[in-house]
């Protein structure tokens, strides 16, 4: 069936767009799976510089690396974040959550992020700040504001929790509690070959949308490949899809489908 005009967010990956109905189907959770150093970040920073160029809310949670560094990543292509942190309320756009610092030594208080996830390897702590944030912006964005939201990414709860069924239920919760809001839609990262086959096929079977980069070496060459696995609701093609890391952030050209 095909969705209504408006129910899809444009990832901001336009080549992409073109071959997805035109974006992300909102109320869902995007799997974003590939190896490490393939792209996934720059993916999430070009649709959270889409969201904000839309005026639509963003919830930045930062696992991978230190909250400071996304402001100078964005700026690599230009993208100035720094006006949607601001504490203005009716200007902020932007909220970045350290889930980075407190699985480290590093005190929280170096990032100055005001929005932080204490222990992260608490699963019920990092699923009552997750959910609190989006009880928060949901009650006063407007009723058709989109809220996009990136955890980037779940491989270090995944590897930091041995008890899978712990990780399965907290990932549950998390993908109902997106899907329970009108006009959100999420993208949870995650390193390939990081963890075992059966993490993997949960997170693919809990989200139903999977996007997957793959990396290539033809004769010499490395080559990138996005690969839709599974998109609900969504017609799309099957092919791999070449894309590139450029000035302009992820690049898709929809032409160069093999
Ligand atoms: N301006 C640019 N032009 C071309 N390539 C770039 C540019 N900026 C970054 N890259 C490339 O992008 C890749 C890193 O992208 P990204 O950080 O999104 O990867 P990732 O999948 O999130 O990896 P990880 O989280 O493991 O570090 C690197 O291979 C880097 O060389
Ligand atoms: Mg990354």
């Amino acid at each position: 069936m095909e969705a209504k005009a408006g129910e899809r967010i444009p990832t901001g990956i336009e080549g992409l767009d073109m071959l997805i109905e035109g974006g992300l189907l909102k109320r869902t959770t995007v799997a974003l799976l590939g190896q490490p150093g393939a792209g996934k970040s720059i993916f999430c920073e070009n649709f959270v510089w889409e969201g904000l160029k839309r005026n639509d809310y963003v919830l930045y949670f930062v696992l991978d690396f230190p909250p400071w560094e996304l402001a100078r990543r964005m700026n690599r292509f230009k993208w100035d974040i720094s006006p949607y942190k601001s504490e203005d309320p009716l200007r902020k756009r932007l909220y970045v959550v350290d889930a980075f610092s407190g699985s480290t030594d590093v005190p929280q208080q170096t990032f100055k992020e005001q929005l932080f996830v204490k222990n992260p390897s608490n699963l019920d702590e990092f699923f009552a700040v997750f959910d609190g944030l989006l009880q928060n912006v949901s009650s006063y964005a407007s009723y058709d504001s989109v809220i996009r939201i990136v955890l980037d990414s779940v491989s270090p709860i995944l590897s930091m929790t041995p008890d899978f069924s712990r990780v399965y239920r907290f990932l549950r919760r998390l993908v109902v509690r997106v899907n329970l809001v009108d006009n959100a839609v999420a993208i949870f990262t995650a390193h390939l070959g990081m963890h075992g086959k059966h993490i993997e096929t949960s997170l693919k079977q809990l989200t139903g949308n999977t996007l997957e980069l793959i990396r290539r070496i033809d004769e010499g060459e490395t080559r990138k490949f996005l690969r839709i696995e599974h998109l609900r609701e969504t017609y799309h093609t099957n092919k791999m899809i070449p894309y590139a890391i450029a000035d302009e952030g992820f690049v898709i050209n929809p032409q160069a489908l093999i």
